[in-house]
């Protein structure tokens, strides 16, 4: 297998499902309040996917038992929802999904602050997603995909953060999961030379303190080993001759 080039049609289904997934993510962003249950959360999100005609992708994927994934403060990613998680103020909760639009997936996730939290959660937070849009910089044809890695690593880094290094972005188009596996810290290799029309998941995940993870005992969430706190930041992307087409903003991001 190799890296696929999507034609102009399938990038067409592909702005759709990210347009739909963008929708749910804005609208379940609203949603999250102090009392709030992560269970709540995921129910919430997957009626939201299939009330826009869009297939919950995470749900059973490699047994995973939910549609959202919903990890909290030193959780990193693949929270599993459950009825007695409730999230309180001064927590920060991600909010990983994605969703599959007539054959097309998309893929994204938020870190969103509940009400008042630390100026380092806060911190932490902001410069996960700028890290997102370093790499993104070097995400367009001509360009080699470890230059994205670098990129996002290296802005991290500079603030002395632990930058995941056993979970990566990826390929993304008629799977979930399409080759190339994207790290977010810089490689010793170049990396494929980016074509455009390939479609990518770009997603840093960045700790507080120390880089290393640990799985817990549902053998799906992933928390610091350190157990400080944790953001993540993803958006599907295509890539094009000029600027990379972002298929995962939502209409308030936008503006
Ligand atoms: N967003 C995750 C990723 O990019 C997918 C979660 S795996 C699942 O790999 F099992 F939770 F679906
Ligand atoms: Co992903």
């Amino acid at each position: 297998m190799s890296i696929t080039i999507k034609s102009a049609e399938e990038i067409a289904l592909m702005r759709e499902a990210g347009r739909r997934l963008a929708k749910v993510h804005q609208d379940l962003g609203h949603e999250l309040r102090p009392g709030i249950t992560t269970w709540e959360i995921n129910r919430i999100g997957d009626e939201m996917i299939r009330d826009l005609g869009g297939t919950p992708n995470f749900l059973n994927y490699m047994g995973y038992p939910a549609s959202v994934c919903v990890s909290v403060n030193d959780e990193v990613v693949h929270g599993i929802p459950s009825k007695e998680r409730y999230i309180k103020e001064g927590d920060i909760v991600s909010l990983d999904m994605g969703l599959i639009y007539q054959g097309y997936h998309s893929d994204a996730a938020r870190t969103h602050a509940i009400g008042e939290v630390s100026k380092e959660a806060s911190l932490l937070i902001e410069r996960t997603r700028e890290s997102f849009f370093q790499g993104l910089q070097f995400a367009r044809a001509g360009r080699r995909l470890y230059e994205i890695s670098a990129a996002i690593g290296d802005y991290a880094e500079s603030f002395g953060y632990g930058v995941v290094y056993d979970l990566v972005g990826h390929g993304i188009g008629t799977h979930l999961h399409e080759e190339p596996e994207i790290p977010n810290f810089r490689q010793r290799r170049r990396g494929a030379r980016l074509k455009a029309g390939m479609t990518f998941a770009i997603e840093p995940m960045i700790n507080l303190g120390e880089p290393d993870v640990e799985w817990a005992e549902d053998e799906w969430t992933v928390c610091t080993y350190d157990g400080s706190l944790s953001a993540h930041y993803e958006n599907t992307i295509v890539i094009t001759k000029g600027e990379p087409e972002i298929l995962t903003l939502t209409e308030e991001e936008k503006t």
